[in-house]
């Protein structure tokens, strides 16, 4: 198969992890006869400094002309950064957050998954912990707080800012789905996570998400307000099959997840649209505290190459193998600095991407 990706670097780690995802992809391609052709575009940081902006037109037609795109993470330093200094349209999440509009990707899939290997980089009690949780995450992502109406102004001589919250029944429904479809390929249970107890959005969430449970029988469901969800993960997580959730709480439970797996460097992510197109980028950030030091994690990114292959290309095989490959690195000992434990062998990004490409070959 010839597989024909655009492949967004970023900022900060993000070369260095994508740069190990991408001989990844190269060392599975040759074992299987496959090709994996690159074209490298510029977003975020990486693109205002060249053309002013995050996303350029060009940039977005060669995401939308490809096969499926391979990301690391985008953005600087919030507080010291002079990309915050410009306006919020040209920062370099705006980037993003058009990339993903524009490519109509609204079903993010984020796997909480407890390695055996990983137990003691879990910052959990060993009851907690039990014999491990495996969990998916359903974020909606083009809809939501993210992209609703949003303007500051002076209302009466005081600073004012409005960010709009606003959900219609079919975004709902198309995510609804995909989180049932999942569930019924797994453990069979979705958890619908809102705040119903003060939300219009989170209650009209509820019913439609009740809507579509009646066409799963075999899967069963329940609700979860948010607050108690963030408390649940770290409380048992072992009771999470899929969660079912919208934009914002999605972002902020999927990092809490991230961290009882070990790190956020562990979570892998595809973004979907209908069909088989997907954007695949790790759930963290750009890390711009550890970047240019060859300490990155790029298992996230090399898993979220993995996802690709299974969701855009049916490649499930190979996606097997690299999922492998990690896990048999990590029973070998070996961790980057963010999962390191006592007694383990502690390598850099590159070298734990040599590690899991030496498995593969
Ligand atoms: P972050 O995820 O970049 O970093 C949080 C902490 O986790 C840091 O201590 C970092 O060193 C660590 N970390 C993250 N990934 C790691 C990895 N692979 N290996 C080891 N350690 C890792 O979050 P932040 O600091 O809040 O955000 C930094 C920038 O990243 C911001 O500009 C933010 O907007 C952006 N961001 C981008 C994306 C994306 O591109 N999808 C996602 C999240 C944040
Ligand atoms: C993520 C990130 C993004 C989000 C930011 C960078 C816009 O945090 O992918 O989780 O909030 O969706
Ligand atoms: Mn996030």
């Amino acid at each position: 198969m010839n597989c024909n990706l655009a492949v967004i670097k970023g900022d900060g780690i993000g070369p260095e992890i994508v740069t190990e995802a991408m001989r990844v992809l190269d060392a599975v391609g040759e074992k299987y006869g496959h090709t994996f052709s690159y074209t490298q575009i510029l977003m975020g940081g990486a693109s205002i400094d060249v053309h002013g902006e995050p996303l350029t037109e060009e940039a977005l037609e060669i995401a939308k002309n490809s096969d499926a795109v391979l990301m690391g993470s985008i953005g600087g330093n919030t507080s010291t950064s002079p990309w915050y200094k410009l306006p919020a349209q040209l920062r370099p999440e705006a980037g993003l957050l058009k990339l993903r509009k524009a490519l109509g990707l609204f079903a993010n899939i984020r796997p909480a998954y407890l390695y055996d290997e990983l137990k003691k980089a879990c910052p959990l009690r060993d009851e907690v912990i039990g014999d491990g949780f495996d969990m998916v995450i359903m974020r909606e992502l083009t809809g939501g707080l993210y992209f609703g109406e949003r303007h500051t102004e002076e209302v009466n001589g005081v600073r004012t800012a409005v960010d709009t919250l606003s959900y219609n029944e079919n975004e709902i429904r198309r995510i609804a789905i995909k989180a049932f479809d999942i569930a019924r390929k797994r453990k069979k249970h979705v958890i619908s996570v809102d705040k119903a107890n003060v939300l219009d959005s989170s209650r009209l969430w509820r019913a439609v998400v009740e809507e579509v449970a009646k066409d799963y029988e075999d899967v069963t469901y329940e609700h979860m307000l948010v607050d108690n969800c963030a408390m649940q993960l770290v409380n048992n997580p072992r009771q999470f099959d899929v969660i079912l959730t919208e934009n914002m709480f999605g972002d902020i439970l999927s990092d809490e997840a991230s961290m009882i797996t070990g790190s956020i460097g562990m979570l892998s992510s595809a973004s979907l649209a209908e069909g088989k197109f997907g954007l695949y980028e790790p759930s963290h950030g750009s890390a711009p505290d550890i970047a240019g030091q060859d300490i990155a994690n790029p298992i996230a990114t090399i898993l979220s190459a993995a996802m690709m292959l299974r969701y855009s290309f049916d490649l499930d095989k190979e996606a097997d193998e690299i999922e492998a490959a990690v896990k048999a690195v990590l029973a070998d000992g070996y961790r980057t600095v963010d999962i390191m434990s006592d007694g383990m062998k502690k390598v850099g990004c590159k070298e734990m991407g040599q590690l899991i490409i030496d498995k593969i070959k």
